[in-house]
Parts: structure tokens; sequence; C-alpha cells
């Protein structure tokens, strides 16, 4: 009785958390140099830290601001990335000495350029960090050659240091910059620069808490509403309560800003700043931006639709190695920044809201022939009191196992004429993942590896246009075409992709980009419902081993018996699923182990012979993958150990690899010889590899073909057989269930305390201590929601991960057991 309880509470307290615990994965995954999708890589001996990147408007070249160098790419061909032409623009050896005797390592003094923008029809405007001391210029776009004499002072447009992030936008000749002003990186500062006439140069106020230790991520200019907003991250000194907690945040200056008469002379009237908050509801925030692009409203829209798209990171280490995508509508950030302010308490240096009254609108513009009382008040009064949510105040996505760093956003019109919004994101191990985002979640459609060793400074460039994406590092720079719609061979394939890029041609019998096509095509972007699509009439179980169809064909798979037999099952997606079938027969688990690569494995005796089947499954469509005929062997003399020692080396087949059209396609399996009695089958030194080949259709079915005559490929119907050795089991199942119950007491007594000590070790941030003391509501908040669950999820996850794995390896203990266990197998 009591163990009953205690069972249905574990099992209901797995239930509550399995909802938590989904990941999303790549549907297919594509390693750096496979031809399935291909990218092209530009670098040369003599350039290198190719990370500032600028694309033409046709996207036809591509500039790049790299170690000492200004390129200009001519990335208009299909074939290869060729170099145009190059600016040297070095810094001279007295420089780089005075930089090194700074203190500085030599490897930082070169001239790294961090600024790239067009300034007119005719120019760009250049700044490197120039040997720990800023510099800018002005380069002709047709000779790529500098047309300024003296290179200008690049204080305040430049960070000195080349591994500090900065952000640079050029609107109307005008170049508005967020970086650090001083050599020692502690003088952040927003400045407008290249002013002219009445129009100045105008900086941030000194005023304490514009900006606290800011690390700049992007700006946007939204010409609707004549302003700039900045996003960044920054110590969120408004929470007090704890040492350096990190908040995200956009700030927003006017472009018609001019500065006080008097009061806020050459200074921003118009600057104002708001938390980005990317959290949803009962978990800790994903509070430091990584990234952000911005996706203009569609043709005829407001341009309150513009939508922000951000990555972002948490500082605790619960979150750590997780990133979260959050999305903004600019209608959201413009009602916080018309709202109310906090002002912060000088004395007590406490920030609260504000309650004395408005005497004037923070972040209007248009403020430069206002009263020194109104410029006073909007220079104490720039922090917004409400933060910006995300759209449907949740996120956007979650990658569990991923940290991303940077993503591109577009849109993308379907063969349905309707549009979808695509992200693309890059994952610091390498990989461009590329996600559609739909009404029930995100799917990442694909990744592709763009490059291997982990790179400190990086950028991604998308030419909507040409439907290209350049990733820029120091080891040179890769293009990737959006898509590879040619690498979906059947239209199951092409629709279970669900990239808008692509659609199937049913005249054509091809898998082809949406763009270039008028024609009708098969596409099913939000649903994926491959029968409806293509017009597949359903396989039942009954049509595929009916009297007609009984597979008397298929790979044959000669074993002896006690042999352990392992069927593989080709996978061509992550999100498929594989199950395994046999005529007139299910496949008992005391019996079949299914492999988490969708394999099977089991022991050959009288009963397990006979013909196998591996449907794949995917988004409820389902495929045939593999037939086999496993089948005794004719010779004893097979039995002997001589054929043990071959082949050690499992090939893993991977996505790639897999059933092109006409192509053959292996399939593996690994007879294994194994003695009644023996308790540890060392696992290479008996093991033979028998390699047989299937061959897949381009149709959507696979059919097979074989030499089987054979009168011995009648089907053995398994079921007596296992009901016949069912007893030997009960035993060991009350065991194993007595076993497995107090596993759960242990595990549920223990749990609690260890998931306490952990929270209390876990809700401070990585590198500072907690002020205990006093807690705000917002903190309490943020601390308690998601903590508790995280914990949970994290050890649950684990040990569920665990208790599987090893259940399934071929040769551990629940196959010996079995095996052990099977008394007097017949012959
Ligand atoms: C696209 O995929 C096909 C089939 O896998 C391959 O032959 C082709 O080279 C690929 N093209 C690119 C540009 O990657
Ligand atoms: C672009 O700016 C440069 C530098 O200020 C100037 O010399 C050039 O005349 C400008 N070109 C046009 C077309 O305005
Ligand atoms: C400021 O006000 C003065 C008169 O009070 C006016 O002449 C001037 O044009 C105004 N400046 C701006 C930039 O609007
Ligand atoms: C420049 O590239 C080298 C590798 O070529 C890398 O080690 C270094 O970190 C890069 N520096 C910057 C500032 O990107």
């Amino acid at each position: 009785m009591e163990s009953h309880s205690l069972l249905s509470f574990t099992v209901a307290f797995l239930g509550f958390l399995s909802p938590c615990v989904t990941r999303l994965a790549p549907r297919v995954s594509f390693t750096l140099g496979s031809p399935e999708r291909h990218v092209t890589l530009f670098n040369s001996h003599d350039v290198s830290n190719t990370t500032t990147l600028l694309l033409s408007e046709d996207g036809d070249t591509l500039y790049v601001g790299a170690r000492d160098a200004v390129l200009a790419l001519d990335v208009g061909r299909q074939e290869a990335i060729t170099m145009r032409s190059k600016l040297d623009w070095r810094p001279s050896e007295n420089d780089l000495e005075q930089c090194s005797m700074k203190g500085k390592k030599m490897v930082d003094c070169p001239n790294f350029i961090r600024v790239l923008q067009f300034l007119n029809a005719t120019h760009i405007y250049a700044c490197g960090t120039f040997a720990f001391s800023p510099r800018c210029t002005y380069i002709s776009l047709e000779t790529l050659t500098m047309t300024s004499p003296k290179p200008d002072e690049g204080r305040g447009r430049c960070p000195y240091d080349p591994y500090q992030r900065n952000t640079a936008i050029i609107v109307d000749g005008e170049l508005y910059t967020g970086t650090v002003a001083d050599y020692r990186g502690n003088r952040p500062v927003i400045s407008r620069h290249l002013s002219e006439g009445s129009h100045v140069d105008l900086k941030l106020d000194d005023t304490l808490g514009w900006l606290e230790d800011p690390t700049f991520i992007r700006s946007n200019f939204i010409p609707d509403e004549e302003k700039i907003y900045f996003f960044f991250s920054e110590v969120g000194r408004e929470y007090d309560f704890i040492d350096k907690f990190i908040v995200s945040r956009v700030a927003q200056i006017c472009m018609n800003d001019v500065g006080g008469q008097r009061t806020l002379q050459r200074r921003w009237t118009t600057f104002a700043k708001a938390q980005l908050l990317c959290q949803s509801d009962n978990e800790l925030p994903y509070n430091v931006i990584q990234d952000i692009d911005m996706l203009p409203p569609l043709e005829g829209a407001p341009a309150d639709d513009t939508l922000f798209y951000g990555i972002f990171t948490s500082q605790w280490s619960v979150n750590s190695g997780r990133s979260a995508v959050c999305s903004f509508r600019l209608s959201d950030i413009k009602s916080v920044f018309a709202g109310n302010y906090k002002v912060l308490n000088r004395d007590t240096l406490q920030w609260s809201t504000r309650v004395q009254e408005k005497v004037t609108n923070p972040g209007e513009c248009g403020l430069h022939n206002a009263s020194d009382n109104a410029l006073r008040f909007v220079k104490e009064n720039f922090l917004a009191d409400d933060s910006v949510r995300p759209v449907g105040r949740s996120l956007t996505m979650v990658c569990a196992d991923q940290n991303y760093s940077h993503l591109a956003v577009q849109r993308v019109q379907a063969a349905n004429k309707r549009n979808y919004t695509i992200l693309f994101l890059l994952t610091e191990s390498g990989y461009l993942q590329k996600a559609v985002l739909l009404d029930g979640g995100a799917h990442i459609i694909e990744e592709v590896q763009v490059f291997e060793q982990p790179q400190p400074v990086k950028n991604l460039q998308l030419s909507i246009s040409k439907h290209m994406v350049y990733v820029g590092t120091s080891e040179g720079v890769v293009r990737v075409p959006a898509a590879n719609c040619s690498f979906y061979w059947t239209c199951a394939q092409c629709v279970l992709a669900r990239d808008p890029f692509c659609g199937w041609d049913p005249t054509k019998r091809a898998c082809v980009e949406v763009s270039n096509t008028q024609v009708y095509l098969s596409q099913d972007i939000d649903r994926g419902n491959v029968e409806e699509a293509c017009n597949i009439v359903p396989i039942s179980h009954r049509t595929r081993f009916g009297p007609d169809n009984l597979p008397a064909a298929g790979e044959l798979v000669s074993v002896a018996l006690n042999e352990v037999v392992r069927l593989q099952c080709p996978s061509v997606s992550k999100l498929s699923h594989q199950v395994w079938e046999r005529p007139n027969s299910r496949l008992s688990s005391e019996l079949y182990l299914h492999l988490e690569d969708g394999s099977l494995c089991f022991v050959a005796t009288p009963a397990t012979l006979g013909h196998y089947l591996c449907l794949s499954t995917e988004n409820g469509y389902q495929q045939t993958m593999a037939v086999y005929q496993v089948k005794q062997k004719s010779s004893p003399t097979t039995q002997t150990p001589v054929t043990s020692t071959r082949a050690q080396t499992r090939p893993t087949p991977t996505t790639q690899t897999v059933a092109q059209p006409g192509q053959q396609t292996s399939a593996w399996i690994w007879p294994q010889r194994t003695e009644p009695r023996q308790r540890e089958p060392e696992p290479s030194s008996s093991t033979s590899e028998t390699r047989l080949t299937t061959r897949h259709s381009a149709g959507n079915l696979t059919k097979w073909t074989g030499n089987f005559a054979r009168k011995d490929a009648e089907l053995r119907d398994g079921e007596p057989l296992l009901l016949a050795q069912g007893s030997c089991y009960l035993k060991e199942l009350i065991i194993v269930s007595v076993l497995l119950v107090l596993c759960f007491s242990v595990l549920i007594t223990i749990l609690p305390s260890v998931i306490r000590k952990r929270c209390r070790t876990r809700t401070v941030p990585q590198a500072a201590t907690p002020a205990r003391e006093r807690r705000s509501p917002v903190e309490q908040e943020a601390l308690r929601g998601g903590q508790f669950l995280n914990n949970f999820n994290k050890g649950s996850e684990h040990s569920l991960h665990n208790g599987h794995a090893s259940g399934v390896v071929c040769n551990g203990a629940l196959l010996k057991n079995s095996n052990g266990h099977l008394p007097n197998t017949p012959i």
C-alpha cells in the first residue's frame, strides 16, 4: 500500500517536471565541409581578423574590416569569393612600440577595424583601434583609398581595446556611436559625431547613472520616429540587493537633438533608457543581452509593428549554457518611455519611482528650447520605471544546450504567400542554426557548421536579396546559402523540413527554392503534413504485411543462434522516431532492446529469426527505412571465433551519408557471438561485422530487392515462444520492481535536502555575494520563481538520462542479464 502511494507520487512528480524538459534540436545537422551544405570560405595568408562586415546595397560587394586592412570582396559570383581590392592601414613601428610600452600585448596593438559604415554615395567611414589610439578615416568606395589627408581622432567613436564591444551607425552623414572613450576602458559614452552647422556633436552628460559599465550591442535607426535606439547591457544599480546584477537595456536619442542652451549644453536632452526583460513567468530572467536584430514592419504596416529579436543569456549558473530569444515590439518600447521614470536619491544612492510632479516628458524630442527647469528634470529622469516586456510576455525560444552569440532575422514569403519569420542563430560552438517561428514555437530546420575553433570576435551579416548569410571570424569570411532545397530528395522530406525557402515541385519531382518559381509547390510550414501536401495515401500495417505485400525481400542477415544481433535503422532527421515491426508478432521488450540511435538489439533464437521492418515516424508521417531478414547461418563452422577479430570500429551513419536518390545506402549489423554462460562478452574481441547494403529508391516508399526465392523465408510467429519463457521473467520482474521502488524512496528522501543546498548556492550570481537582508519584491520574484524548478529539472533530467543510457548499452547489464537467464535456449 505504502509503496503504491509512493509510486504514484513519483509518477506525479515526474509528470510535473516533464514539460520543462522539452529540447529544441535542429532537424538536420551538417558538419563543416559536408557536400550537402556547401559553404564558401574566403581567407588569405595576408589577411586576418575579418570580423567587421558591411554589405553593399546590391549585395554584390562585401566590405570587411580586418586587422590593419579594409577589404572589398566580390561576393556576386556563385563559385568563389574573391578580393576586389584591399586598403592597408596599419600603425607605424613607433605607434606599435608605444602601444607595447604602455603595457599592451603586441598581438592586440595592430589596427583592428571596428567601425565600417556607408557615409554617402561615394564614401565609407572607417575607424580602427590603431595601437590603442583609435583613428577614423574616409575611404572612397570606387578606389578603396583614403581621401582625407590626415585621419580623424577616433576617441568616442571606436574602442581602444579590440576585444571591447562597440556599436556605430551613420544616418544622414552623422555618426552615432556607443563605445568606451578612454584608454582604460571605464568611460563609456553614447555620442554623435560628424555633425555640421547648428547640429553640434553631442555626448552624454557625466550625470551619475546615465551608463553603468555598459557592453554595447547594437544600434538601430527608426526613420518614422527620427530616433536611434541603442541596445546594451549594464550593471542594474536600481537592483541594489546584489552587487553586480546585469540588466539589458534599450536607450533612445532623437536625431534632431542639439543639446540645451545653458543646461545640458552639447549634451543629449533626449536620452532615456529602459530595462529589456527577457523572462518567462516562473524562471530567472535571461538578463544579459548578446545580440539583437531589427525586423522592419511589413510594407504598409505602421512603424510601431517593428520587432527586435534578441539573444539573451543568464548571469546565473542555473541557466548557464542556455540562451533564450525574446522579441520586443517598438510600440511597447515607446509606451515604456512615455510612462513614469525613476529618480535617484543622491544621498542614499537609492532609486525610487518618482512621486514629484512631472515637469516634462523625458525622452521627448524637440527639447532644445526648453527651460532650464525642464532640462534639469530631464537630466535627472532618464531611467524608465517600467520594463519592456517581450511580445506575448514569453520567450520566443530557449535553447537548453547551446549558447547563441549572434542572430539575424528576416521574413520569408512561403508558397502559400504567407510570411514567416526566420532566425539565423550563430552558436558559440560554430554552428549556424536556421529556425522558423511558428504558432506552436520555434522549429529549427537545420544547422550548418561554419567554424571549428571558438572565436572571440565574430559577426553575422544577412544578404536578404541574395539569400546568403555571411559570418566573419578571425579565420576568414564564410558564406552560407540560406537554404539548399535539393538536399531534400523526396516530397516527404521537403515538406517535413518545413523550410519556407523550399517547396516540392510535383512536375519536376524536385525540392526547389520558392522564390525561383511561380508554379504550384507542395509545402506545409505550419503543420508539416506530408500526406496532405504530397497526396500520399498512408500505409497501414495491414497493407504493409498483407498477404500480397509480404516482405519476402529484404537485407539478408545470417546469424548463428545465441548471437547478439544488431539491426541498424538509418535516420534522416533528428526529429524522427524509429520503430521496428515484425509481421504477425509484437516486439516484446523482454527480448528486444531499442537503442537510442534507432537500432534494434536482440539475441538470435528460433523465435527471433525472421523479418524486421524499421519505420521512421516524423510529425505523424511514417516511412519504411529498412527491411531485414534474419536467418540462421547454414554452416555451423561460422560460429568459431575466427570471424571475431575483424572490424571493431563502428561506422555511425550520419544524416549526410544516408539515402540519396539512387544511391547506395549501407546498413550494418554486428552479429555477436555470445556463450550462454559467458558473463562479460568482450565487445571488441567478439565482434564481427557483416556489411550489407540496401537500396533506397527515390520514391516515398522504399523498395527492396533481393534474391529471395527461398522457401526458408517462412515467417515464424514469435509469440508462443515468448509466452513459454514468461515464467522465468516473473521472478526477476518482481525483484527489479522492488529495487526500483527502493531506489525511488531513497531518491525522494535525499532530493529535497540536495535541492535546498543547491538552491542556496545557485541563487547567487557567479561572481557575487548576496545581500540577503533587504530584498525587493522584484528580486524575490526573480529569485524565487525559476530557481526551484530549474534545480529539479537538471537533477531529474540527468538521472533519467543516465538511467536510460545504461539500459540501452548493447553489451550492458540488461542484455547480459536476459542472456544469462535464457535457460536451455532451444537448439
Ligand atoms: C545541395 O545538396 C545537393 C544534394 O545533397 C548537393 O549535391 C549540392 O552540392 C548541394 N548544394 C549546395 C550549394 O550545398
Ligand atoms: C561624401 O563625403 C565625402 C567626405 O566628406 C565628400 O568628400 C564627398 O564629396 C561626399 N560625396 C557626396 C556624393 O556627397
Ligand atoms: C528657439 O527659440 C527661439 C526663440 O525663442 C527661436 O528663434 C529658435 O528658432 C528656436 N530654436 C529652435 C531650434 O527651435
Ligand atoms: C585576431 O585573430 C587571432 C587569430 O588569427 C586571434 O587569436 C585573436 O584573438 C584575434 N583578435 C581579435 C581582436 O579579434
